[in-house]
């Protein structure tokens, strides 16, 4: 049987859900797991408890702070186990009008998060994005996907797509490369 994987997000205008769709979409055309999307804020965070997998996306806003559907939910992080459970994190942002809070919210639920238990995958690079400061970089390296969809909507899919395939490499679970057309 397919693994589940739980995909928690908040998304205030949409960004950060199109986010959601697509990486849903991706996992379940590849038949290697099937991906359960929920709103953060819409249940007690215990149910992360169900999935050994975890995908975490949360937008920035006002300055550094987290989106309001995890923004109400933060604390709450402090009774779920991550003890043995890997997440990966994505956030929305953008990199030229909030250039020193840029996607935030990544360094903040994943520094509380791993602090917790959680093994944080996912990883990515932070070349391609002009940023002075954020709470999710450290030394070139952003602790999950950034994506700028107030500057760059055109590279967002193929972004989530390439770091979608790393994600499910680090689960143990690789996706398939679909063969050229
Ligand atoms: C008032 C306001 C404050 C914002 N603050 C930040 C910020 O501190 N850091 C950041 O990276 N983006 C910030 N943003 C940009 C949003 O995160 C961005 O528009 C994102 O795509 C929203 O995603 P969502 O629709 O999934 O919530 C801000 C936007 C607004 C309108």
């Amino acid at each position: 049987m397919a693994e589940k994987i739980g995909l928690f997000y908040g998304s205030s205008t949409g960004a950060g859900e199109n986010v959601a769709h697509i990486i849903k979409e991706e996992i379940e055309r590849s038949g290697v797991a099937t991906v359960e999307m929920r709103i953060v804020s819409s249940d007690t965070l215990k149910v992360m408890e169900e999935y050994q997998y975890l995908i975490f996306g949360c937008s920035t806003w006002n300055i550094g702070e987290l989106q309001d559907d995890w923004d109400v939910k933060f604390n709450e992080l402090d009774i779920v186990n991550f003890n043995g459970r890997k997440v990966a994190l994505y956030g929305n942002g953008d990199q030229y009008g909030y250039s020193n809070t840029f996607v935030d919210a990544i360094g903040m639920i994943g520094n509380k998060i791993a602090a917790n238990g959680a093994e944080i995958v996912g990883f990515w690079p932070a070349d391609g994005y002009e940023f002075e400061f954020s709470k999710g970089a450290f030394e070139g390296v952003f602790m999950g996907l950034p994506l700028d969809d107030d500057n760059q909507p055109e590279r967002t899919r193929q972004r989530v797509v390439n770091w979608i395939y790393w994600v499910m490499e680090q689960f143990g679970m690789p996706m398939p490369v679909p063969e050229a057309a």
